[in-house]
């Protein structure tokens, strides 16, 4: 049985949900030879850490830390302290700075602990900076959730594609967007109500700049080119236009000729806009769903569609990227 440390920074949707199916999946890893133990939860009141393993039943049901906390340590400190092998980062996205995150995966990296994150901030600031520090620790860095949630895309390019050429990822990485889109599309209602609709059923942010006007895209597609097209690029760097300006006419005419309107991001172009896709084409989904279509040399054009956000669903990328660590050697090895 491998043994394996966790500690967890973030204890929001995503912490909540890692929580959860490392809970429902204890026995599946057993059987799969991993001991997980979660050692450290850390949010921004404080920790609750056990050697023994933290008692899921006792943090579950708690919003925040602040009932349970054993101890005041925030993000970095916790780090540095805790003897964990693997952080998981799931704290608040900020594409402009990158942190909190980017201070807690430097501090994990660089003591020589795997990082596994959901947080795209940090990426999109310092993404081969982070990538090399990982690699002069020895340790892995895996952020499959940081685009399309569960929609399983880094992981199918790097590790089943391979031996491909991959020309192109173009793709629906914003189900908030899709969300407006499609009931636009649908009702042939203004933006605005499909916007408010959103905000009324919790798809859409009461702020919901980030998301409409492509910012949220656009650094997915930073991830993308820097990690899968070997890029070195930043947010600057991508043409960006959200779907602001969309209207139900436009919407209107272009179902009238077979097409949907979709906001896409694509890589390399490291474009995102609003773009005609054929109605029926297998990246044309409907509701919050995303999708990404991977143009190869040898396998033609691979599509995958999933949720792209959800407490359980973006935990089940988490979790998928902890296994990939500890069977990568067995996987990988070419001798
Ligand atoms: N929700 C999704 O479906 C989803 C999907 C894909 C990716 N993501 C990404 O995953 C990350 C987490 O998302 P979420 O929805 O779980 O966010 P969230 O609900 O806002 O949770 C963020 C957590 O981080 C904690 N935190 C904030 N600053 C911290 C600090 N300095 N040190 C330690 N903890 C700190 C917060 O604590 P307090 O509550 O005490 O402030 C909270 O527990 C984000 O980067 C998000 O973009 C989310």
């Amino acid at each position: 049985m491998k043994e394996v440390n966790l500690s967890l920074v973030g204890y929001g949707i995503v912490g909540h949900g890692v929580v959860e199916v490392l809970t429902r999946k204890k026995k599946m890893l057993q059987e799969m030879g991993l001991g997980i133990k979660l050692i450290s939860v850390t949010d921004h009141t404080g920790t609750i850490t056990s050697e023994a393993g933290i008692d899921e039943t006792r943090i579950l049901p708690e919003k925040t830390l602040a009932n349970v906390a054993n101890s005041s340590m925030k993000g970095k400190e916790a780090i540095g302290a805790i003897d964990s092998d693997l952080v998981i980062e799931v704290t608040p996205t900020n594409i402009v700075h990158g942190q909190p995150g980017l201070g807690h995966m430097e501090a994990a990296l660089s003591g020589g602990k795997h990082v596994v994150t959901s947080n795209k901030g940090p990426l999109v600031v310092a993404y081969n900076r982070l990538k090399k520090l990982a690699e002069d620790n020895g340790v892995n860095f895996k952020f499959e959730a940081t685009v399309g949630g569960t929609m399983p895309l880094i992981s199918l390019v790097e590790r089943t594609l391979i031996g491909n050429t991959v020309y192109c990822i173009r793709g629906i990485f914003n189900g908030t967007c899709n969300y407006i889109l499609t009931r636009m599309a649908e009702e042939n209602i203004p933006y605005v109500h499909a916007l408010s609709e959103a905000q009324d059923m919790g798809i859409a942010e009461t702020d919901p700049s980030y998301d409409v006007e492509g910012v949220d895209t656009a650094g997915k597609v930073v991830i993308l080119a820097n990690a899968l097209f070997d890029m070195n690029i930043r947010y600057s760097d991508v043409d960006v236009t959200g779907i602001t300006g969309v209207s139900p006419e436009a919407l209107g005419l272009a179902k009238m000729r077979g097409y949907s309107v979709k906001l896409i991001g694509d890589v390399p172009a490291l474009t995102v806009r609003p773009t005609l896709v054929p109605i029926g084409s297998p990246i044309s989904v409907a509701g919050t769903l995303n999708s990404a279509a991977i143009y190869t040399d040898l396998s033609g054009t691979i599509t995958v569609t999933g949720l792209g956000a959800g407490s359980i669903e973006t935990a089940s990328a988490i979790l998928s990227d902890i296994i990939s660590i500890y069977r990568t050697k067995q996987i990988n090895a070419v001798s």
